[in-house]
C-alpha cells in the first residue's frame, strides 16, 4: 500500500476514544503543536471535555485540556465522520476491558471503533493502535478495515503502545522513556517519526518492530511489573514467618542495578484498570497459543495478588481479635493508588468492602476517590476527611499510600481513635515512629512489629480508657 495521499507535513491528528489513554494523548499531541480531533461516542463526555473539564481526575491534564480547547488546537467530536473528514493518523484509544466470562481481553470496541473510521475515510489513512491489545489483533483488524474501506482507500494499521501511568500521565507521555513503533511499512514509521520528532529529540528511545512483537510487548511489560510485585509479596510471607524484614530486603536487592528499586514494595498488591486485566489477557492468550509455562507463572502471579487481600482482611481480624462484627473500622485509601480517583479492581475498596461484609462499620477516606469509590459501594460510609474517618475506630487501615495519608501525626490522630490501632497495608509508614507515639504497628513482612509487640499498644488503650 501507498500512503501518498497523505499530507506529508504537520499530520493532522484523530484520536478514538477519550478515556484516560486517550484525552491524555489528544491533549499532549496538543501541547506537542498539532491540529487533534478526539472523538468519543459519548456526547455528555464530549461536552465536559469540550468545556475543559475532565471527567476523571489526572494531574496536569486539565490544565493541558483547557489551554488547548481555547486555543482551538483540540477539538472534540462525538461523530467519526469528522475525523475522516480531516485526520490523517488516527489513533485508537479505546478500552479493551477484561471480557465478561473468561479472563480474555474483550476487542470488541477496537474493531468498532476501526471499522466504523474506515467506512467514512474519503482519503488514505494510518490507523494506530495504542490501546493494550493481545498479540494478534493487527492482523485481524487490517482485514477488518480493509473490507470496510471505499475501493481506492488504502489504509494501513500500526502498533504503536502506550505505557503511561495513572497520575503521571501528562508526563509520561511527552516525555516517555521509549516509543515501540510496531509497523508494516517504511511510510508508516516516517509518519509516526514525524508524530513524535520532540518526544525523540527530548531523549524517547525509538524501537521499530512489528506490529505482533509491540503489541506483546505492552503486556509483557504490565506482566513484568505485576511479577515482581508479586515476588516481593512472596518475600514479604518469608520475612513475616522467618522474623526478617521485606523493607530491608527489597531495598537491598534493588541496589543491585539488574534488579532496581522500583515496584518492590510488597503489601496489598496490584489493581486498577491495567494490570489485572493485562495479566489475564496474556493468561487467556498464551492458553490460545499453548504455551503452557507462561500461563502457569502468570496464574500464580494473579493468585498470590488476589490473596494479599484476603490476608490484609486476615490480619484486620486478628488485630481486632478474631472478629470485626461491630468495630469500628477506619480505611485511609480508596483508589487503586495514589495520584488518581480511578477504582476499577483497586484493593483498598475491596478490602473495606469485605470489612464491611464481615459487620465492621467502615468509614472511608481517600483524598480524591471517594465519589468514585461511593459509586462502587454505596453502603460504605465515607468521610471528607481522615480525622473524620478514624473518629472512634478500633482500627486504622493504611490501603492507599497517598502523600497526605503517610504525612498523618500518629500523636494527633491518638485523639481520634477509640483504639490507636494501624494496619499499614502498604508498608508506608515508619513503624517506630508510630509505636512510639503509642500506637500498636502491623505492616507486612515487618520484623520492627515484632520489635515492639503490642505492649505499647495496651499501655495506650489503657491510658485512654481513664
Ligand atoms: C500501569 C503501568 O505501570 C503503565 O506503564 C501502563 O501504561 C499502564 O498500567 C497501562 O497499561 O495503561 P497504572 O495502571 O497507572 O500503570 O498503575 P501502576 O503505577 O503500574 O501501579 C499498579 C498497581 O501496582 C497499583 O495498585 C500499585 O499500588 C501497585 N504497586 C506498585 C504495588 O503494589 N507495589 C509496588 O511496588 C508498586
Amino acid at each position: 500500500m501507498t500512503l501518498d495521499g497523505m499530507a506529508p507535513l504537520e499530520p493532522v491528528i484523530g484520536v478514538i476514544g477519550t478515556g484516560y489513554l486517550g484525552t491524555t494523548h489528544a491533549a499532549c499531541m496538543a501541547e506537542l503543536g498539532f491540529d487533534v480531533v478526539a472523538q468519543d461516542q459519548s456526547p455528555e463526555r464530549v461536552a465536559r471535555l469540550a468545556a475543559g473539564e475532565l471527567p476523571f481526575y489526572e494531574p496536569a491534564l486539565a490544565e493541558l485540556v483547557r489551554r488547548h480547547t481555547a486555543s482551538g488546537r483540540l477539538r472534540f467530536t462525538h461523530d467519526v465522520a469528522d475525523l475522516a473528514a480531516v485526520a490523517d493518523v488516527h489513533f485508537l484509544c479505546v478500552g479493551t476491558p477484561q471480557a465478561g466470562e473468561g479472563m480474555a481481553a474483550d476487542t470488541s470496541q477496537v474493531f468498532a471503533a476501526a471499522e466504523a473510521l474506515a467506512a467514512c475515510l474519503e482519503r488514505d489513512a494510518l490507523i494506530v493502535g495504542k490501546s493494550t491489545v493481545p498479540v494478534g489483533t493487527t492482523e485481524a483488524l487490517v482485514a477488518a478495515v480493509t473490507r470496510r474501506a471505499a475501493p481506492g482507500i488504502d489504509v494501513e494499521v500500526a502498533w504503536n503502545p502506550e505505557f503511561l501511568r495513572e497520575g503521571h500521565a501528562v508526563d509520561d507521555t511527552l516525555r516517555p522513556d521509549r516509543l515501540v513503533l510496531g509497523v508494516s511499512s517504511a511510510e508508516a514509521e516516517k509518519i509516526l517519526r514525524q508524530v513524535y520528532v520532540d518526544v525523540i529529540r527530548d531523549g524517547a528511545a525509538v524501537v521499530v518492530t512489528d506490529p505482533a512483537t509491540a503489541e506483546l510487548v505492552k503486556v509483557a511489560a504490565n506482566a513484568f511489573l505485576a511479577t515482581k510485585i508479586t515476588f516481593a509479596n512472596l518475600m514479604g510471607e518469608l520475612c513475616e514467618a522467618a522474623g526478617a524484614d521485606v523493607t530491608t530486603l527489597a531495598e537491598s536487592i534493588g541496589l543491585d542495578p539488574r534488579i532496581g528499586h522500583q515496584f518492590l514494595g510488597a503489601g496489598l498488591g496490584f489493581g486498577g484498570g491495567c494490570l489485572p486485566k493485562d495479566l489475564r489477557a496474556l493468561i487467556a492468550r498464551a492458553d490460545e497459543l499453548g504455551v503452557g509455562h507462561a500461563r502457569r507463572l502468570l496464574g500464580v502471579v494473579d493468585e498470590v495478588n488476589e490473596s494479599q487481600r484476603t490476608r490484609t482482611v486476615e490480619t484486620a481480624v486478628e488485630l481486632c481479635g478474631g472478629s470485626v462484627a461491630g468495630v469500628r473500622i477506619a480505611a485511609l485509601g480508596a483508589a487503586f493508588k495514589p495520584g488518581t480517583d480511578d477504582v476499577r479492581d483497586s484493593p483498598s475498596l475491596a478490602v473495606a468492602a469485605r470489612l464491611r461484609d464481615l459487620g465492621a462499620t467502615v468509614t472511608v477516606h481517600d483524598p480524591h476517590a471517594n465519589d468514585n469509590a461511593r459509586a462502587a459501594e454505596p453502603d460504605l460510609c465515607f468521610a471528607a476527611t481522615a480525622e473524620d474517618a478514624c473518629r472512634d475506630a478500633s482500627l486504622v487501615v493504611l490501603l492507599t499510600e497517598w502523600e497526605e495519608l503517610v504525612r498523618l501525626d500518629p500523636r494527633e490522630l491518638s485523639a481520634y481513635v477509640a483504639v490507636p490501632r494501624m494496619l499499614d497495608a502498604r508498608n508506608a509508614l515508619d513503624p517506630q515512629r508510630w509505636q512510639l507515639a503509642g500506637w500498636e504497628h502491623r505492616g507486612f513482612g515487618r520484623s520492627s512489629d515484632r520489635a515492639q509487640p503490642s505492649a505499647g499498644s495496651r499501655v495506650s488503650e489503657m491510658e485512654l480508657m481513664q
